[in-house]
């Protein structure tokens, strides 16, 4: 008897252990289990329950990503549930990264690059936007948005450049607060990446960025401090790059001293995607989150703890971080997704986005608009294979995208179908069928194909017949490779060239008017064949809505008022990058282990005021179809603050809406300066002829310090200011004064 009891009291205990360890197993271990279902088994717990109670085990883990999710398909990877719920991150920034296959239908929205959210120059309107990514991400189980990308347009090649917002700091901290705002909104978190001096794809994982303090602190750290104290986003990304000699994921000068320290960060910093080369250090620096991580990873860190080369208390911060942003999550809050956001609604906030985006550079004696019902001979492959948006982590998977051909179709034109079917069974034989399903849903790199596939018998045929002709340009980029200083990237090709030398050939001899389309990622030369054509859209790499915003502008039912975030040069010699090759003899252009910013603060506009270099089309540029009037300035300093107000009135035919940019001149005074810097924008609503709007702007007087090297400390330098409130950086219409009678100084 007392042995059965025994055995049964022996055999209870060990279901008991054995259910106790495979419990233990399956929370610590194994993803929460939410797959598509929105389901999640690992139950909220308190942080310091949580904290009070971690093994060193446990910490290690906590702090190394679980490698690609396995969760969210597609998405780029995932916490570990150690005690909390995982977290997913999915990638940006155009729209959710996840998988969409034809069994799985995850499509998400593809929003407009953001250069062209950028060049909206329209901060509540990216904050929709960025709301909508949010929401997407949130419905499909995503808790961590790893976007905005907030590098600068530095060079103008870079192959991420369409990723990022902008080559100025103001504008591109602006826009980005709004999107992380925006995304933040819906609980989701916003990552602003890649923290810092990420500028160009070759050799991004090893390349030692050379900066000065004042320009990191002035041009390149600016527009991430704007969005820190703006927006408070949960996370910061570092980039894979060096800074001055060490990693950015170790370095602890940038992530502590500068993100926590002087700024007040409170969120975690996770490293880029397999970036640096010593998790304890990253661990040191205060780099929280290494991902996308892997075992090994965290057996070197409990090494590490164990053997005292890492301090616990380092790695008690790091845990504590992100502990604190898991409890934040949905996942925690038991928030059931329902993978099925609102796409239709977003779709409306793509064209919106897109529409205000377009930049119109050219538009000789008013080619455009055009009559609704004009017939058009549509030239190049672009037509067909529209360009959404770019490659690598920025690409989407939308449900669908209007092309070229299909908006200006939809939206009444009477397209030449006979010309149009050339270059589609032309993009057809080159490329297969299937090419085309891949480039706009899933990834598919479209090697440049020729664009002059006609015959000039054939153009001159369908310049007699057409009203007017369009010549899609394309150019792609993406994640992992720089653009090439080639034809057929930053240059024409020989094919372009010939298509549009003879379509405007044969078009002007019959009266008829030219418009070019750029559908490209980047600037490209535009001044050897622009005085060729009468009218310049640019449409940047739209998103899904690309041909039927193009068609709105092309009728007339919307204005152009989108401006350039970044300057198209006039030829590769005037680009200031291109100097700073030279200032570093011995740097191999095509496997540079160092990149030198030797133009320090003078980047985009600031480089091309200061030093009289004439720009194809300038920082802030972009034509309307209506006139816009700026009048009755008033500066007046109070206080802190410097206060703006004029007026913007629309005196032309059409209803739009207008960028009032102000640029302030400085002083010559102890630090150089350029001739020039933007401190505060607005975009007017939509004014109809006869309109008015006033306009008040206030820049605060610290905004106007430079980094005074010699001290370490911001300085804004006495003297008189110049305020100059201009519809571009060049097209200035109204100057104001005011003075600073004595020097300030503050520390960073
Ligand atoms: C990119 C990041 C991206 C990450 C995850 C990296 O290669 O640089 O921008 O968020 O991959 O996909």
């Amino acid at each position: 008897m007392t042995g059965l009891r025994l055995s049964t009291v022996l055999a209870v205990l060990v279901i008991a252990i054995l259910s106790l360890y495979s419990w233990l197993l399956l929370n610590t271990m194994k993803p929460a289990g939410r797959g598509v279902e929105g389901q999640r088994e690992i139950k909220p717990t308190s942080l310091e329950e949580i904290l009070g109670s971690l093994t060193l085990e446990e910490k290690a883990s906590l702090v190394v990503g679980w490698g690609w999710s396995r969760r969210v398909p597609g998405s780029a990877g995932e916490t570990r549930p150690v005690r909390i719920t995982s977290m997913v991150t999915a990638d940006g920034p155009s729209g959710i990264r996840i998988e969409a296959t034809k069994e799985q239908k995850w499509y998400a929205t593809a929003f407009p690059v953001p250069t062209m959210l950028a060049s909206t120059w329209n901060p509540e309107l990216v904050e929709a936007v960025g709301r909508a990514m949010g929401e997407e991400a949130r419905e499909y189980g995503v808790d961590i948005f790893l976007a905005p990308g907030l590098n600068l347009h530095r060079h103008p090649l870079c192959g991420r450049n369409f990723e990022y917002f902008s080559e100025d700091p103001l504008l591109s901290g602006k826009i980005g607060a709004a999107y992380v705002k925006g995304v933040q909104s819906t609980g989701v978190g916003a990552t602003p990446k890649h923290f810092v001096a990420n500028e160009q794809e070759i050799n991004r994982v090893v390349v030692d960025t050379i900066v000065s303090e004042r320009a990191l602190r002035e041009i390149y750290l600016k527009p991430f401090e704007i969005v820190i104290k703006e927006a408070r986003p949960w996370a910061v990304m570092s980039a894979y790059n060096k800074l001055n000699g060490k990693y950015c994921s170790q370095n602890e000068w940038l992530l502590t001293k500068v993100l926590r320290e002087e700024w007040g960060f409170d969120g975690i910093v996770m490293s880029d995607w397999g970036a640096g080369d010593n998790p304890v250090e990253q661990i040191k620096a205060g780099n929280d989150l290494i991902m996308p991580g892997n075992d090994q990873i965290v057996s070197t860190l409990l090494q590490a703890a164990r053997k005292g080369e890492l301090n616990e208390l380092d790695l008690n911060r790091s845990v504590e971080r992100i502990v604190k942003v898991a409890e934040n999550s949905l996942p925690y809050k038991g928030y059931n997704y329902s993978n099925n956001p609102d796409l239709e609604s977003h779709a409306k906030l793509a064209y919106e986005a897109a529409a205000e985006g377009v930049v119109l550079l050219k538009n000789s004696n008013m080619t455009l608009p055009l009559k609704p019902s004009a017939s058009l001979a549509v030239f190049g492959t672009g037509q067909v294979e529209t360009l959404k948006g770019g490659m690598g982590s920025g690409h989407t998977h939308p449900r669908y995208v209007v092309t070229v051909l299909q908006g200006l179709r939809e939206r009444g034109f009477r397209v030449d179908e006979e010309l149009s079917s050339i270059y589609e069974r032309y993009v057809i034989e080159k490329r297969g069928k299937e090419f085309l399903e891949k480039l706009f849903y899933e990834e598919a790199y479209p090697e440049p194909l020729l664009q002059d596939i006609v015959s000039e018998d054939q153009v001159r045929e369908f310049a007699e017949r057409n009203d007017a002709a369009v010549i899609v340009v394309t150019r792609i980029s993406g994640e992992g490779w720089d653009r090439r200083l080639d034809k057929g990237d930053f240059y024409l090709s020989d094919s372009e060239r010939r298509l549009i030398e003879t379509v405007s050939r044969f078009f002007h001899a019959k009266g008829k008017k030219v418009i070019v389309v750029l559908n490209i990622c980047g600037p490209i030369e535009v001044v050897s064949w622009r005085d060729l054509v009468d009218a310049i859209v640019l449409i940047w790499l739209p998103g899904q809505e690309a041909g039927r915003v193009l068609a709105d502008v092309a009728n007339g039912k919307v204005n152009p008022s989108g401006k350039l975030p970044t300057t198209f040069p006039r030829d590769w010699p005037d680009v200031p990058v291109a100097k700073s090759y030279e200032c570093y003899p011995g740097v191999p252009v095509e496997n540079p282990q160092r990149v030198m910013y030797c133009e320090g603060v003078y980047v985009g506009y600031r480089y091309y005021d200061t030093f009289g270099v004439e720009p194809a089309y300038e920082f802030g540029y972009g034509l309307s179809y209506t006139t816009f009037e700026y009048r009755n300035l008033s500066v007046s300093k109070e206080g802190d603050a410097v206060k703006a107000s004029f007026e913007v009135a629309n005196v032309g035919q059409y209803p739009g809406k207008e960028v009032a940019q102000v640029y302030v001149r400085a002083p010559r005074g102890k630090v150089d300066k350029p001739f020039q810097e933007l401190k505060a924008f607005r975009k007017t609503r939509l004014l109809l002829p006869g309109e008015v709007e006033k306009i008040e702007l206030t820049i605060s007087v610290n905004d106007l310090a430079s980094f005074d090297e010699s001290e370490g400390m911001w300085l804004v330098e006495a003297g008189e200011y110049e305020v100059r409130i201009g519809a571009s950086s060049r097209d200035i219409r109204l100057t104001g004064r005011f003075t600073i009678e004595n020097s300030i100084t503050f520390k960073p």
